[in-house]
């Protein structure tokens, strides 16, 4: 049999989770089939400069420009190219890659993941911040390249895997899809309680092991909010079509209902390994050694519909995506600062949605068309959102 062309892999975010978990793949995979060709962090030249030698990057990126004499240093003599500042991290993403992971949290995500859908090849999205600030120009960007642009997401990834046939007539057959979410930290407490949830409570995820931003997010069911514009864009479908449900043991990701009452639904075990490794081997299957999900164990599976008192977020997301325009870019934009200020202790819990909702009510109305306007809106609400969190904080 012919043995199947290297591919070469970019990873942005690559000291992230997502980033350790996609070269964690790549290092239990058959020699020669991968090689890495750039890799981009944001500030952690200890982790990135220990990765490009153990991996042999051609290139290693850091966005930081302070960092980039300490990252020079770092891979002297080892004939690995090296570069910082957010220009550079553009120019990573534009060179040419078979494959790149965009994982860098934040819609300051969202260039890159621009410039590696407009070079073209397969583009697995974890970053969602920039599908929901600029949906309409990644899937552009995709279509006129014709990158491939593959979900990372767990819930997303297991809708992909459960939507048997795509085009206009298999989505015309697909009544709704299902997002899970395991609740969160705070699932089962009160209000009086979520008002005094400390940062290190809140990204204690009960179930997934991930960022900061990603595990707060999770804590206040924006993350599931954020996932139902993603998925609006990446599965062309209205909100209504789009439900969230509960489901503590997290091991069924997504489901698609069918127009004949059939529903689909993708399950495993709480792992990023395997929709990340899915992507990698995409349209086949790689052996991943991640844990089996064994029902007999689990023993049952609950689900439940989440509560809008104790999590605005669904509610805050549904009304931005049913303003459109740059309302997705606002909600966004607000709940970044929103969350970077609880967890610097500036912030409580339970303001975050506050914030957003403000920032919303104010610049939700403006429109969005090319990506300047984008990032200019995005910086506008980002401006907006400090300022109304610290007179919240002050009073
Ligand atoms: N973690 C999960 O299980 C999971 C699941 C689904 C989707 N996602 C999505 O995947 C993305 C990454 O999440 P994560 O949990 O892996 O986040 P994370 O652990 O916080 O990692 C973020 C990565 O982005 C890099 N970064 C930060 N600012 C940057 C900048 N300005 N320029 C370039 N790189 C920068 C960081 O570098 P430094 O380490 O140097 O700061 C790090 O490599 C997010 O959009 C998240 O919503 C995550």
């Amino acid at each position: 049999m012919a043995q199947a062309p290297v591919r070469s892999i970019t990873v942005l975010g690559s000291t992230g989770s997502i980033g350790r978990s996609t070269l964690a793949l790549l290092e239990a995979a058959p020699p020669g089939r991968f090689r890495v060709e750039a890799l981009v962090a944001g500030k952690d030249v200890a982790a990135l400069a220990a990765q490009a030698r153990a991996h042999h990057a051609r290139l290693a990126v850091v966005a930081d420009p302070a960092a980039g004499p300490a990252l020079a240093e770092a891979l002297a003599g080892t004939g690995i190219e090296t570069a910082a500042g957010p220009e550079a991290v553009i120019a990573a993403a534009e060179r040419p890659a078979d494959w790149t992971m965009a994982a860098i949290v934040g819609a300051v995500g969202l260039r890159s993941t621009l410039a590696a859908l407009r070079r073209g090849g397969t583009l697995a999205l974890a970053n969602k911040e920039s599908l929901v600030c600029a949906g309409p120009l990644v899937l552009e960007a995709a279509r006129a390249s014709g990158a491939t642009l593959l979900p990372v997401d767990s819930e997303h990834n297991a809708i992909f895997q459960a939507l048997m046939s795509r085009g206009e007539e298999g989505y015309a057959a697909v009544e709704k899809i299902i997002l899970t979410a395991s609740g969160g930290p705070f699932r089962d407490w009160t209000l009086a309680q979520m008002a005094k949830a400390t940062p290190e409570q809140a990204v204690r995820h009960p179930v997934w092991s991930m960022g900061a931003k990603i595990s707060v997010d999770s804590a206040t069911m924006f993350n599931k909010g954020l996932e139902v514009i993603e998925a609006a864009r990446l599965f062309a479908l209205p909100p209504e079509r789009i439900e969230v449900l509960v489901h503590p043991q997290s091991a069924v990701h997504g489901l698609v209902q069918y127009a004949d009452g059939s529903l689909i639904a993708q399950l495993g075990t709480p792992d990023m390994r395997t929709p990340i490794a899915h992507c990698l081997a995409w349209p086949e299957r790689m052996p991943v050694s991640v844990g089996r999900l064994d029902l007999a164990s689990l023993g049952r599976l609950d689900f439940a519909a989440p509560d809008p008192a104790r999590f605005p977020a669904l509610r805050l997301v549904r009304e931005a995506l049913a303003a459109e325009g740059g309302a997705p870019c606002v909600l966004n934009a607000a709940n970044e600062v929103a969350v970077a200020l609880f967890l610097a202790r500036r912030l409580g819990f339970l303001d975050i949605a506050a914030v957003v909702e403000e920032t919303l009510a104010t610049l939700g109305d403006e429109p969005v068309g090319d990506l300047a306007s984008v990032l200019d809106l995005d910086a506008r609400a980002r401006r907006h959102a400090e300022g109304f969190a610290a007179r919240r904080a002050a009073a």
